[in-house]
């Protein structure tokens, strides 16, 4: 790689910092990877990037180390812990654009991951950091993807990985992960935001890597979802682009990936932002909602979508500024209408757990009070895969949620092993 100079700069009082294992600043601030625009508008072009699209292997056959310039300019090739991740597709469904009433909707399904979902965006570039900084072990808590996808790259790279999980508030898929990739599993008694004070605590005294997304490499890693989603869309911007809200990590990664977009040329019109959140774990919403200037916790987050039930998330700083940047919004979704949007989206095969289908149920409800309009190209992000989560699907379909009243439930039938018992259930 060429020469290049990256800081890492405290959001709040501009303070920089060397690269190092660091993810506040000395006033507590969050820091952000500060790159280098005039080494970057030298050293990339849209033609850069689409002439990497040929190859199949890491670095640049990941839909992250593609945009490698953009996202970690220092690491070098042996420090790069990659699948190959990324690449994952952008879908269009009849049902979908019906269920939104919009007619240009696409899905972006980051359950196509190699541990399926998002995450391993972010932690492709987080783990490189740790292996660049001579790191030994890593730790991260979890509602469950992050954990999944730190351990498998922990065990990529050889090193020890340690998850801290809300005892009992985890979807099983994810769990499974995370004890079969090989780490070291705590379940706290308590929930996600609990585990996030603790992990943060232990890793500062233990000298461990955190790996959350107070790791501002995470963010960087995270990036490259609108990096791809635009290369996708031949370098054109949608209106909207609507994300599932829960820790804030990819509100504030899409934001500042667009900054990049915009100040190296290759896009002229900044996509606006909706970050949707699940109703019973919402303060990121009724910050925006009440223009307050702090965010207040929510004390007890509640949701059928456990990937989101966090009350208390990490970088709403760095969220807000994406919202504003890009003249966003946030919504909030009951789980009424995660599970709905999340049948729609299953039955149109492309599929995903509960969490992802906030996107959707987002898009709709804000097409439904009119601040999207039906013409307008919108662009919702998927961020886990089905088979994380099946007892919520199951329990969907089985109508075993409570206070939930399934729209579309699709009851398996136990028949008697004769020809007429088909005959006679399917008519
Ligand atoms: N969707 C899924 C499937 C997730 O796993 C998460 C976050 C989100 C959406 C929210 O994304 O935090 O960037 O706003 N899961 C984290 C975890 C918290 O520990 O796996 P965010």
């Amino acid at each position: 790689m060429k020469k290049t100079k990256i800081v890492l700069k405290c959001i709040d009082c501009g303070k920089e910092y060397e690269p190092a294992a660091i993810y506040r600043c000395e006033c507590g601030g969050l820091l952000d990877v500060v790159q280098d625009i005039e080494y970057l508008k030298k050293n990339v072009s849209k033609a850069l990037f689409d002439s990497r699209l040929k190859e199949r292997k890491a670095p640049y056959g990941s839909g992250i180390w593609r945009y490698r310039e953009l996202i970690h300019p220092l690491a070098g090739d042996a420090d790069i812990v990659s699948r190959p991740e990324g690449n994952t597709n952008l879908y269009s469904h009849k049902k979908v654009r019906e269920f939104a009433g919009i007619e240009d909707i696409l899905v972006k399904h980051e359950g196509e991951n190699p541990t399926g979902s998002f995450k391993d965006r972010g932690m492709t570039v987080g783990m490189s950091e740790a292996k660049r900084l001579g790191m030994k072990k890593v730790a991260c808590a979890s509602t469950g993807n992050t954990s999944a996808s730190m351990a498998a790259y922990a065990s990529m790279a050889g090193l020890k990985s340690v998850v801290f999980i809300p005892e009992g508030e985890i979807a099983y898929g994810k769990l499974s992960q995370a004890l079969a990739y090989g780490s070291q599993v705590l379940q706290v008694k308590g929930n996600f935001d609990d585990a996030m004070s603790l992990v943060q605590e232990s890793s500062k005294a233990l000298g461990i890597y955190l790996l959350n997304s107070i790791n501002p490499w995470r963010v960087e890693g995270q990036k490259s979802i609108m990096y791809e989603m635009l290369q996708q869309l031949s370098w054109k911007s949608p209106d909207w682009v609507c994300v599932p809200a829960g820790n804030l990590g990819n509100t504030s990664a899409f934001g500042k990936a667009f900054e990049d977009m915009k100040d190296l040329g290759f896009i002229e019109k900044i996509p606006r932002i909706a970050a949707i959140q699940a109703h019973g774990a919402n303060p990121f919403y009724s910050m925006w909602k009440g223009n307050m200037k702090e965010l207040l916790s929510v004390k007890h987050p509640k949701t059928i979508a456990t990937a989101i039930k966090i009350g208390s998330p990490v970088s709403w700083k760095k969220a807000m500024r994406s919202i504003k940047y890009t003249d966003g919004v946030v919504e909030e979704v009951s789980d009424q209408e995660i599970m709905e949007a999340k049948a729609i989206v299953d039955s149109s095969g492309v599929g995903c757990e509960p969490a992802s289908a906030a996107s959707v149920a987002g898009a709709k409800k804000l097409r439904d009070s009119g601040v999207i309009d039906r013409k307008e190209k919108v662009v919702c992000i998927i961020t886990g895969n089905i088979l994380k989560d099946p007892d919520a699907t199951i329990n969907y379909h089985l109508s075993r949620i409570e206070g939930l009243k399934p729209a579309m439930p699709n009851k398996p039938t136990v028949i008697e092993p004769t020809l007429e018992a088909v005959r006679k259930v399917l008519g």
